[in-house]
């Protein structure tokens, strides 16, 4: 029987493989390459894989899924390079590289983070299997927009970056949360669970599941902001507190924050087992979360 690891690395690298020949270089190269340079870094593929399992788990096939999930994880890598930019975050590296713009230039990192999201839906459009129906393909397309846009990450990005500095609410704190990270999280589970033609219970549980993970994964990516390194990261640490992020341990403390990922990361695995969705993949995700912060 396939193990965890192995299906989890399997889902890896046909992800791997798959990113590479959707986005190949074309002419003006300048931004096919620029678009490559963050795509094949070499991330989680986390969202993608989720994206997969889902899929699987709901009795569909990989196959029917592998376009969407790609296309997630570029509207992934291109709210990085955006995020990384001197009018955002102003981050130098990420995904142990050079962020965008430092390799290609401002106007290149903006282009090429435009030129990923809408590729990412055409990709939907054009490579997903033909067995997949017209109407599963719009659903899918209308989820995507939706997450990708003003209602969610953009959202999620604009209270972000007009909280910096200032004192907020926990309930701003949670909505920038829930909608920078958490949306593409469930973007990433419902997708999966759309292309295998799931009822929309079993949609439901696996948002629910996505709501808590997505919480779970942003306080973790706040506290290891504070508690790691950029060997480890991939990207500088201590940016958080430099730009005057509300955070979760700004607001809570290291301590509480840490206790809010094992809670969370609990109640998700919990949402999986009291709806028979048996999924050692999407348990091992919550699990490395919670170790991520908690070892
Ligand atoms: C980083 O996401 C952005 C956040 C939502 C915190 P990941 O930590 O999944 O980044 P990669 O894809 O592995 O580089
Ligand atoms: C999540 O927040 C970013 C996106 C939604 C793109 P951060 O700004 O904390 O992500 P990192 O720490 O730069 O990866
Ligand atoms: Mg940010
Ligand atoms: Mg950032
Ligand atoms: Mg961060």
């Amino acid at each position: 029987m396939e193990t965890t690891e192995n299906l989890t690395e399997e889902y890896k690298k046909l992800i791997e493989k798959k990113l590479d020949e959707f986005i190949p270089v074309k002419y003006p190269e300048k931004i096919w390459e620029s678009m490559r340079y963050s795509v094949l870094a070499g991330g989680k593929r986390l969202r993608p894989i989720m994206t997969l399992e889902a899929c699987r788990v709901l009795s569909g096939t990989y196959e029917q899924a592998l376009p969407a999930a790609c296309a997630i994880e570029m509207l992934h890598s291109q709210s990085l390079i955006h995020d990384d930019l001197p009018c955002m975050d102003n981050d130098d590296y990420r995904r142990g590289k050079p962020t965008n713009h430092k390799v290609f230039g401002e106007s290149t990192a903006v282009l090429a983070g435009d030129a990923l999201l809408s590729y990412a839906p055409q990709i939907i459009l054009q490579k997903t299997p033909k067995t997949v129906s017209s109407q599963t393909l719009l659903r899918v397309i209308e989820e995507f927009v939706v997450a990708a846009g003003a209602e969610k990450l953009i959202a999620g990005q604009v209270v972000d970056i007009d909280s910096e500095g200032k004192q907020i609410s926990k309930e701003t704190l949670n909505f920038i949360h829930d909608n920078k990270t958490a949306a593409l999280f469930k973007l990433s589970l419902r997708t999966g669970a759309i292309l295998a033609g799931a009822d929309e219970e079993k949609i439901q549980c696996l948002t629910r599941y996505a709501e808590k993970l997505g919480l779970a994964f942003q306080i973790m990516d706040d506290i290891l902001d504070v508690t790691s390194t950029l060997e480890e990261l991939g990207k500088t640490p201590g940016k958080d507190e430099k730009e005057g992020k509300v955070t979760y341990i700004s607001f809570y403390g290291l301590e509480e924050s840490k206790k809010q990922v094992s809670f969370l990361c609990k109640e998700a695995c919990d949402i999986l087992d009291n709806n028979n969705i048996d999924s050692k993949v999407l348990k091992s995700i919550a699990k490395s979360i919670n170790e991520r912060v908690n070892n």
